[in-house]
């Protein structure tokens, strides 16, 4: 069956040319201060809830050349479906996961700060993933319903299009995946109005704090809403009331906003 094709008022984005390497390059080679806070947060949340749950099966959604969603499942998934629709993101995701570059590993070092994920030990891990992960090129309009025991989904739906109502669907498309229970995170940029991979352009809806809350609440428990700026400090809503996040320090958002949180 023909995936569903995500459209957007300004034509259909073609993600076949979302050029993997370079988005890691510009992303991930290196960890920034604020995805480093995001894993932290991320950790923490995921690594509480390993003691009580058994592992079951997990969806990252949009995954791109992003591991580390993936990596801070790790405690609560053994089967882990990277559900990615970019033909380029598909074959990175194919390559590293088998034995993924040394790059990764100070992502894991944060993570195994906690004691959920030092026991699946170090040396394992790479073993552990490429065991648990498959990818599964697909859109995320065709995620089934109700699937997954923990979800993760960052910097995808408002990253995808540039139209609100698309947007809203695929939160709700990545909500609707998950069993209720389920914990999930998901990672928004603020505000952001497009990026650029390789010379090639894509869309952005500009999202708040307050946006991704409304979106949410529909479908999620105990909703806790952060926010962290470009230098990967975490502000919290007063700070946000006084004036709006630290001026970019790159161009085209204002931070980034990570919702955590239980499906109802
Ligand atoms: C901004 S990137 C985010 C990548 C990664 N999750 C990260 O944290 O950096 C957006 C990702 O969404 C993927 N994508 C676009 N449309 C999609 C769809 N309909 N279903 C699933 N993934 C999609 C793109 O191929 C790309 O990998």
């Amino acid at each position: 069956m023909e995936p569903s094709r995500p459209l957007t008022p300004d034509g259909q984005v073609d993600w076949d040319a979302f050029a993997a390497h370079d988005y890691w390059k510009a992303n991930y080679a290196f960890m920034r201060a604020d995805d480093r806070l995001f894993l932290e947060m991320v950790r923490d949340f995921f690594g509480a809830e390993a003691s009580s749950t058994p592992a079951g099966s997990g969806v990252d959604v949009g995954s791109g050349a992003n591991l580390y969603p993936a990596m801070s499942m790790l405690p609560l998934a053994d089967e882990i479906t990277l559900w990615e629709y970019g033909a380029q993101n598909c074959a990175w995701l194919r390559e590293q996961l088998p034995h993924y570059s040394t790059y990764w590993d100070r992502y894991w070092q944060t993570l195994r700060e906690h004691k959920a994920y030092e026991a699946l030990g170090s040396r394992d891990v790479r073993r552990r993933l490429a065991r648990a992960a498959t990818v599964h090129q697909a859109s995320l309009f065709d995620l089934p319903e109700q699937q997954f025991d923990v979800g993760t989904m960052f910097f995808v739906a408002e990253s995808i299009t540039s139209d609100e109502g698309e947007f809203r669907r695929a939160v709700a498309s990545f909500m609707e995946a998950l069993k209720p229970g389920a914990p999930f995170a998901a990672a928004f940029m603020r505000n952001s109005t497009g990026y650029v991979v390789k010379d090639h352009k894509f869309p952005a809806v500009k999202v708040d704090e307050d946006g991704i809350a409304e979106c949410l609440r529909a479908f999620a428990s105990d909703l806790r809403v952060h926010t962290v700026d470009t230098r990967g400090r975490s502000i919290d809503a007063q700070d946000r009331s006084e004036g709006a996040p630290e001026k970019q320090l790159r161009d085209g958002y204002e931070g980034m906003i990570l919702a955590l949180g239980h499906r109802q």
